[in-house]
């Protein structure tokens, strides 16, 4: 990741650094921001003031931090403009600066989350709010993303909110005060193709965001996750623009402004999907469920007897915390059961490899021990030499197969070459040659070139084929990277089409 140097403080010197004043209500209305929505005019004339507290906004050079710092600014609060876009931060400054309002740049990247709270205390003092809301996008096809492209993502979304978020904590802690937005997306909470990286550190967020409430709870410290939508320079590309020009960030701001005043509603832990003038919180449900007998009888196939019931959400529950399941009670019911039915036929796994990782112990060695036992090959993969050889020979001994990889689960493709290694390819649910994935993604253009062959012979169909090949594959892969699998489909149609023209022509000549 690139870094611009960058003065990091402008405009406000050590000497002129204040400690916050009290919180306190503003009953003035602030100067309008010219180009602001109604929406977001009609927010701002209410009375939420921020005088006196330092609001850093990770990510703020543009769309939604530019948009938060703005608001901020207009009612009152320091802000420190963070992006390591040095120009972009510096124009929002600008633009505060000469609303009368008081900001710094910081250009520092999240990642070195004490620097940007460093910028917040030299220039002012203190941080009393913090927006973690910088934010990359590497979209990829999984099967074509790259290490890196998934660790940057991580980096800036994950390492980036943890580093940010720990240099301002002791200054929370200490000040019996603190604010965290943190920025999920409904990537996260729903999935979406080509964003495996950025859906798993969203939701990670998430998680982050609902045990930083209940630690910083006590301190006064409250934390907000949002899934935002919002019209910016990450989502021009993705989104249509008629969609777009109705997904202000301005109309994101004033949820965010809300729950981090002093005086708003307690929304600590809480999630909240917002955009195009909607707000709402999201939250989770869980089915009543179903309880099994835990003995003998408790496997597989009684699960699949019982799937209706498992996944059934009338009358469903919306837990909010671990105690909110109660495992003595539903244990004493089980022991009251009969023996679990079963469905028919048994689920099996006869000439399937199941990969198993730490598998030493734990869950992970009671798992591979069922695969053994309805028939898979079991990959026992552990860091521990001494546990994976115990529970392969616990698997042998009881008539099973089983093979151990010791290492760590970063080693991805070493676990799985031992998988292929003992137990072949084509035996059962491992799948992962690459080889045997190219064929399956050219499968539909070597079928259209036989049928071009067939009609018009060899040389023609071999021309124009290379043709097509070059004018789609560049493109065309980059469609499949965002939209995925069933782009290849989609793709060999104007590929046909351009095979028969091309052939047609080169017959007439
Ligand atoms: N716009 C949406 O619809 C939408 C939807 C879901 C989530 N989000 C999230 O909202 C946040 C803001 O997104 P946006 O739409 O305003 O995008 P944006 O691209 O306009 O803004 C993101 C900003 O973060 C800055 N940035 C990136 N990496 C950084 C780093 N390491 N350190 C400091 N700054 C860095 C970029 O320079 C950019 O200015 C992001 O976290 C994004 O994932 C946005």
């Amino acid at each position: 990741m690139t870094r611009r140097s960058c003065p990091d403080l402008v405009g406000v010197s050590r000497r002129t650094a204040k400690r916050p004043q009290a919180f306190k209500w503003d009953h003035h209305h602030p100067a309008p921001l010219s180009h602001l929505s109604h929406l977001f005019y009609a927010l701002q004339t209410m009375s939420l003031s921020f005088k006196g507290h330092t609001v850093v906004v990770t990510g703020a050079g543009g769309g939604l931090g530019k948009a938060y710092s703005l608001l901020f600014a207009s009612r009152g609060a320091n802000i420190v403009v963070n992006d390591f876009n040095q120009a972009a931060a510096q124009k929002v400054v600008d633009e505060i600066t000469k609303a009368g309002g008081k900001a710094v740049v910081n250009c520092s990247s999240v990642t070195d989350g004490a620097a940007v709270i460093k910028a917040a205390v030299d220039a002012f003092g203190t941080v009393t709010i913090l927006i973690n809301n910088a934010g990359i996008l590497r979209d990829k096809n999984f099967r074509n993303i790259t290490d890196k492209e998934w660790d940057q993502v991580y980096e800036v979304h994950i390492k980036g909110s943890y580093a940010c978020t720990k240099a301002a904590w002791p200054i929370f802690r200490k000040q019996k005060f603190g604010r965290i937005i943190n920025t999920a997306s409904a990537a996260g909470l729903y999935g979406n193709f080509g964003q495996t990286n950025y859906s798993a550190a969203k939701m990670g967020l998430v998680g982050f965001t609902k045990t930083l409430a209940r630690e910083g709870d006590k301190y006064n410290i409250r934390a907000i996750a949002i899934a935002p939508m919002a019209a910016s320079a990450m989502t021009e590309t993705v989104m249509p623009p008629d969609l777009l020009a109705n997904m202000k960030p301005e109309w994101v701001a004033p949820l965010v402004l809300a729950v981090t005043h002093p005086d708003g509603p307690n929304a600590n832990g809480k999630v909240f999907e917002l955009g195009a003038g909607f707000i709402a919180e999201v939250r989770w449900e869980r089915s009543k469920g179903a309880i099994f007998k835990t003995d003998a009888t408790f496997t597989p196939s009684a699960v699949k007897e019982k799937w209706e019931q498992i996944t059934d959400f009338t009358n469903a529950d919306h837990p909010e915390s671990l105690a909110d399941f109660d495992p003595q009670g539903t244990l004493s019911q089980a022991m009251k059961l009969p023996s679990n039915p079963q469905s028919s036929p048994e689920v099996r796994y006869d000439g399937k490899t199941a990969i198993i990782t730490g598998a030493g112990q734990g869950l992970g060695r009671a798992y591979a021990l069922m695969y053994a036992r309805l028939g898979a090959n079991v990959v026992v993969n552990d860091v521990s030499e001494k546990g994976a050889n115990a529970v392969v020979e616990e698997i042998t001994r009881a008539g099973g197969k089983a093979a151990a990889t010791v290492g760590s689960v970063e080693d991805g493709d070493a676990i799985v070459k031992v998988a292929l290694e003992k137990f072949g390819a084509g035996t059962g649910a491992i799948y992962v040659s690459a080889s045997a994935r190219s064929a399956q993604d050219i499968s539909p253009y070597l079928t259209f070139f036989l049928v071009q062959y067939h009609a018009y012979g060899a040389t023609a169909s071999c021309i124009c084929i290379c043709i097509c090949i070059f004018v789609f594959a560049r493109g065309h892969s980059a469609a499949c990277a965002i939209l995925g699998e069933p782009i290849w489909l989609l793709g060999a149609c104007p590929c046909v089409m351009l095979i028969d023209i091309c052939a047609r022509a080169w017959r007439r000549s």
